[in-house]
């Protein structure tokens, strides 16, 4: 039975992602996951759809590809759905530095992080605002508060994130559409495994980490709440104030010894 209410939610095969499909099937949201792995979307369904009664429907898409969210979009339509909620949340880090990258490898990291986010955020925005009802919360990051040489191009794509949720949800919240940046610091999921650091990053003391599921929880009520940013945990919270108060030289200085983050 279809509930009334449906999410939409990017990189939902993995992480953060899968923890948001979790919350929102609590809540009786009717799901559809979008990410490349077909196998752990199904399996995903298969559970969410037997714990919470949801209906779940599957777009496995490469967010990289130009055209993915035209198609997605295209999709939602065909199924004659409306998105209540949609949380961009699909992203990796590259690791490798700028000299040694080639442009189609960044560039993907902009169509994944920049791109599609923008766009799925923009066509479902407009459905969202006449209907006067709508919540979006974009996956940005701790990272977004402060370059580091090791950020590459991560740290501007998150600070995008960041500025372009603020700017939407100005607009949109005149109309009941909420618009979040989701900001975690270091965040126990396969983010680092992808980006290949999991042994140097998994020296830093406990007090730096989160669970995916903590991290959901307060999105979730942010973007509830009309949060325009929210960064979890009380940790992330400090040096996320502390980067914005610092002097933007000290900043640049603490940045380029990577001892931020
Ligand atoms: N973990 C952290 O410490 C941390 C900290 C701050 C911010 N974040 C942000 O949190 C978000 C989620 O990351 P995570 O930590 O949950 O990492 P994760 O466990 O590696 O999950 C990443 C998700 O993104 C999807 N994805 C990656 N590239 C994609 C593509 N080209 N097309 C479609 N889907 C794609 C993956 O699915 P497929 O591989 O199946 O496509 C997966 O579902 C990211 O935006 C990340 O930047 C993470």
């Amino acid at each position: 039975m279809m509930s009334k209410r449906t999410a939409l939610i990017t990189g939902a095969s993995a992480g953060i992602g899968q923890r948001f499909a979790h919350r929102l099937a609590r809540e009786g949201y009717n799901l559809i996951l979008v990410a490349r792995r077909r196998k752990r979307l199904e399996a995903l369904a298969d559970k969410l759809t037997e714990q919470y009664g949801v209906d779940v429907r599957l777009l496995v898409e490469d967010l990289a590809d130009a055209q993915a969210p035209a198609r997605i979009v295209d999709q939602v339509r065909n199924w004659g759905l409306h998105i209540d909620f949609l949380v961009n949340n699909a992203g990796f880090a590259a690791k490798t530095s700028l000299v040694n990258s080639d442009w189609a490898d960044l560039n993907r990291e902009i169509q994944v992080m920049i791109t599609a986010l923008t766009e799925l955020m923009i066509h479902f925005g407009k459905q969202m605002v006449p209907r006067g009802y709508g919540h979006i919360v974009n996956v940005s990051s701790l990272a977004a508060f402060a370059p580091t040489p090791a950020g590459m191009l991560y740290t501007g794509i998150k600070s995008y994130v960041l500025n372009a949720s603020e700017s939407a949800d100005m607009e949109f919240k005149r109309s009941g559409v909420h618009v979040t940046a989701l900001c975690p610091g270091f965040t126990y999921t396969e983010f680092h495994d992808v980006q290949g650091t999991r042994e140097k990053v998994s020296k830093l003391p406990s007090i730096f980490w989160q669970d995916a599921d903590a991290v959901v929880e307060a999105g979730y009520r942010a973007v509830l709440t009309g949060q325009p940013v929210c960064v979890p945990g009380t940790f992330n919270k400090s040096m996320g104030a502390l980067s914005r108060l610092l002097p933007e030289s000290l900043r640049y200085r603490l940045g380029s010894r990577g001892r931020i983050y």
